[in-house]
């Protein structure tokens, strides 16, 4: 068979091949040591010089094009078992694994318990108090007469026998009085309630926790010192505080304590409404009847109390927009957290 004939039929027969066992046999058969190739340049040596420069180009030609033609049908039988292999085993990463999942607790969990701890480290205790409470544990002993129109700000739910869901937690300061003898520090976290209509910044029911320090000559630096501790740990950062009057019948003076905007640094933006300045806290100087009521002597012993709504700071921690998430118990919104 001339060389051009037998370079011909092994194209053919590599186009052909079905396999790429196959294949491969065709090649040892056609460009192996001892294949037909290497067999036509066994009669090299009886060719005449010219001849043989002439039958070596052919001869180089051949063996280039046969190759070429080998190495491209193996690359397609290489792809093709790649894809079956691949249409085969594949696996799919988005399907949850079998199993439990490990849970992870409630931002305010989160939240309440990192108070905890920084407040247990400055020497307060954390006391609990009941979410049915007594209408005078809740108003009266909180300087709150039955007639006092700041009663019109906290409505609630109401129970038979003088009893209400609590509408904050500053009752557990009359508890806190009555448990604990002076100088004391505590905060009560705790669920509270209130009749609101529900929207996105609303709920009938959130979270609050109460703090209060009852020693001798508590000032209102000593009240800021221990709320700009507070909100740094809490934000894990520097706070600017302010404080606003603010009217609450169990403290004189009152306040609402602010901080300067976290987002914009007091630059103004649409979370402060451009004021700057971020409404967080209020807080005050015990009025001396709530004090007398919970049996201390307001000429001896004074101090500070605060109402930190959690919910609030959950929401402004984590950017949290509406907050009938925080009640919802979604489990595609608290996973994130
Ligand atoms: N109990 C008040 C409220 O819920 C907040 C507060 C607590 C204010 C302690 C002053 C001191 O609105």
């Amino acid at each position: 068979m001339s060389l051009a004939d037998l370079t011909q039929a092994s194209l053919s027969r590599v186009a052909s091949a079905a396999t790429a066992e196959e294949l491969e046999a065709i090649r040892v058969e056609v460009l192996g040591r001892k294949g037909t190739l290497a067999n036509l340049s066994k009669d090299f040596g009886k060719l005449s010089p010219e001849e043989r420069a002439a039958f070596g180009k052919d001869l180089n030609a051949a063996k280039q094009s046969l190759e070429s033609a080998f190495d491209a049908r193996k690359a397609g039988f290489d792809s093709a078992a790649l894809t079956a292999r691949l249409d085969a085993e594949w696996l799919d990463l988005t399907i949850p694994p079998a199993g439990q999942r490990p849970g992870s607790l409630h931002p305010l969990t989160q939240i309440q318990r990192e108070i905890e701890q920084l407040f247990t480290s400055l020497g307060f205790a954390v006391l609990d108090g009941p979410e049915v409470e007594s209408e005078y544990n809740n108003f009266d002993a909180l300087n709150i007469p039955a007639e006092h129109p700041a009663r019109d700000m906290q409505d609630t739910f109401w129970l038979d026998g003088g009893f209400c869901l609590r509408t904050h937690t500053s009752p557990v300061q009359v508890r806190g009085m009555k448990l604990l003898k002076p100088p004391f520090r505590m905060i009560a976290p705790g669920r509270v309630f209130r009749n609101e209509e529900v929207d996105a910044s609303h709920e009938h029911t959130f979270y609050q926790l109460e703090g209060m320090m009852v020693d001798r000559n508590v000032s209102v630096a000593n009240l800021i010192y221990f709320m700009k501790t507070l909100l740094s740990g809490i934000f894990g950062r520097e706070v600017t505080v302010r404080l606003r009057p603010g009217y609450f019948p169990f403290v004189e003076p009152g306040f609402e304590l602010d901080i300067q905007c976290l987002l914009c640094d007091g630059a103004g933006c649409p979370v402060c409404k451009q004021s700057g300045w971020v409404e967080l806290l209020p807080c005050g100087l015990v009025h001396p009847n709530v004090l007398r009521l919970g049996g201390i002597d307001p000429e001896e012993w004074n101090g500070f109390a605060f109402g930190l709504g959690m919910t609030r700071l959950v929401m402004m921690r984590y950017g949290i927009e509406d907050i009938r998430q925080l009640q919802g118990g979604d489990l595609r919104f608290l996973k994130q957290f």
